[in-house]
């Protein structure tokens, strides 16, 4: 896998060669269009360069398999932008994503615990009364933006959950602010690691959201340590490993770690459940089965984490959801030595990046890859480099267990109380932002009685790139059966 970075790039765009010449903010302008295009040009690997800069990108199990488990070579790297020593741009991005070899295994380490499932029974009756908040705000006939009521639930679960704070007011401040802070540095940074000389302008705006959103995190954190950070939340574990003293956290530390986990559980979890609602009321055939499989195991009755695991139809829909619109649609990783990946070369220092929606729709993977079939997971495990919304190997989704619960009891529930419908007309667009596949312009659903049945309403948008919306009712029935 080593080499010397000596090897001159091909000078034509979807030549022979795996490079494209380019301008290196084609990625970050329009990440989906430009990773379709060099895979389109150069399928498994490929790269993107600019002036002698180069963007790796790796599409096939085996090369992101590669990347994903040579942690010694692959290291991740968090935001480009990483501030003065003692801002507090600094210490926000001090945190697990951008720590590698023994710094990180301590800290994953540490904060583990919480997420494995023989911790998770005192998180079902908050869950529940936080589910059944919600529900009781919402009336059949209602039009909602599904889009953003998720993220309010998920603002409140997370800090509930994992921080032991049920101060709405301040979760919501925290949401904001990271929402404000991850696109300043995506805008900074450019994608998180391609320079953009326009984009220094809103540096001095990136300090001060940072600034402002690290006062957020300490009320937090103190809120919690005035409440004696005796819980089983994370919070709490992280503060007591920090008065451990010696090889405890520094106040940096606790503060990065503490902003990262807010922002990876909420806004991946939102964002799935957004999505999967949209794609069952888009088929409803799907959806009528599922709400069949719910009723003979619980009636009304608020599921059980055990009940919750023998629901196969559910965990299909879920895996499907996550395959055709993966929260996550990239992340990227950062070579320490040359390596070679087919005759594609790289100097060390070079970004690269791995893409779930990329991968997931490879026809040779998942055949059909536009179709929403949550049939396909019936006796079917692809390989965990095939398939992975939580990524794979030793840096995987610490969350991956928790947020597969959340998921099938929310849904669960909202189900258990409501049918939906989408707005008929409405534009519903997969845009990457950051990294994360939104639906950028929100997700406006109509919520109706039980006694309706679901009725596809047909939409506009780029997610018809993605999904293939409208089959005949047998084709969907027959994928549901
Ligand atoms: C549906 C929900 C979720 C999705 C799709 C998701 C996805 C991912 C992905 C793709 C990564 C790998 C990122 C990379 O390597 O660059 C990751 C890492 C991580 N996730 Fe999640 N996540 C979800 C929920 C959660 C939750 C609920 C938590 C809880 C706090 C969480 C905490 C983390 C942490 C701490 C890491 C970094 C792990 C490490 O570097 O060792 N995630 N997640």
């Amino acid at each position: 896998m080593t080499g010397e970075e000596d090897v001159r790039p091909s000078l034509q765009t979807g030549g022979p060669g795996p490079i494209t010449n380019g301008s290196l903010l084609d990625f970050p302008r329009d990440p989906l269009a430009c990773m379709r295009k060099l895979y389109a040009s150069h399928g498994p690997v490929a790269a993107l360069e600019d002036e002698g800069r180069r963007v790796a990108f790796v599409f096939s199990p085996a090369y992101v398999q590669e990347v994903l488990t040579d942690i010694a070579t692959y290291h991740s790297q968090f935001f480009a932008i990483r501030g003065s020593r003692n801002s507090a741009q600094r210490r926000l991005t001090s945190n697990i994503l951008s720590q590698n070899g023994e710094e990180h295994k301590r800290v994953r380490r540490l904060v583990i615990g919480p997420f494995q499932k023989k911790c998770f029974e005192p998180y079902h009756d908050v869950l529940a009364k936080l589910a059944g908040d919600l529900l009781a705000s919402w009336r059949p006939a209602e039009t909602r933006n599904i889009f953003r009521e998720m993220t309010r639930y998920m603002l409140r679960v997370t800090s509930v959950l994992l921080f032991g704070c049920d101060t709405d007011e301040l979760a919501y401040e925290i949401g904001r602010h990271i929402e404000r802070w991850v696109a300043l540095n995506h805008a900074v940074g450019i994608g998180a690691f391609v320079p953009d000389a326009e984009a220094g302008a809103s540096y001095d705006d990136l300090l001060a959201t940072a600034a402002s959103l690290e006062q957020k995190v300490l009320a937090l954190i103190e809120h919690r340590r005035g409440a004696g950070a005796t819980g089983n939340d994370v919070l709490s574990r992280l503060i007591s490993a920090h008065d451990d003293s010696g090889a405890g956290m520094t106040d940096a530390e606790l503060i990065g770690q503490t902003a990262v986990l807010f922002s990876a559980a909420h806004l991946t979890t939102a964002n799935t459940l957004t999505w999967t609602l949209f794609l069952l009321a888009q088929h409803p055939r799907v959806a009528s089965a599922l709400v069949e499989e719910l009723d003979a195991a619980l009636g009304r009755a608020i599921p059980s984490l055990r009940q919750l695991e023998e629901l196969p139809l559910l965990d299909a829909v879920i895996k499907e959801s996550m395959r055709i619109l993966p929260a996550s649609a990239y992340s990227h990783r950062v070579n320490v030595r040359p390596v070679q990946f087919g005759d594609l070369r790289l100097a060390p220092g070079t970004p690269i990046i791995f893409s779930p929606v990329i991968t997931h729709h490879l026809p040779e993977l998942f055949p059909e890859p536009k179709a929403f079939c949550p049939e396909r997971w019936r006796n079917f495990s692809p390989s965990p480099y095939a398939y992975f919304p939580f990524a794979a190997g030793p840096r995987m989704c610490i969350g991956a267990g928790l947020a597969t619960m959340i998921l099938k009891f929310t849904l669960t529930v909202i189900l258990q109380h409501f049918r939906f419908t989408m707005v008929p007309g409405a534009t519903i667009d997969a845009r990457v932002d950051w990294t994360m596949l939104n639906p950028a312009s929100g997700m406006p659903m109509r919520l109706l009685p039980l006694e309706t049945g679901f009725a596809y309403a047909p939409v506009n948008g780029s997610v018809h790139d993605l999904v293939e919306l409208g089959a005949a009712p047998e084709a969907e029935l027959s994928r549901a059966a």
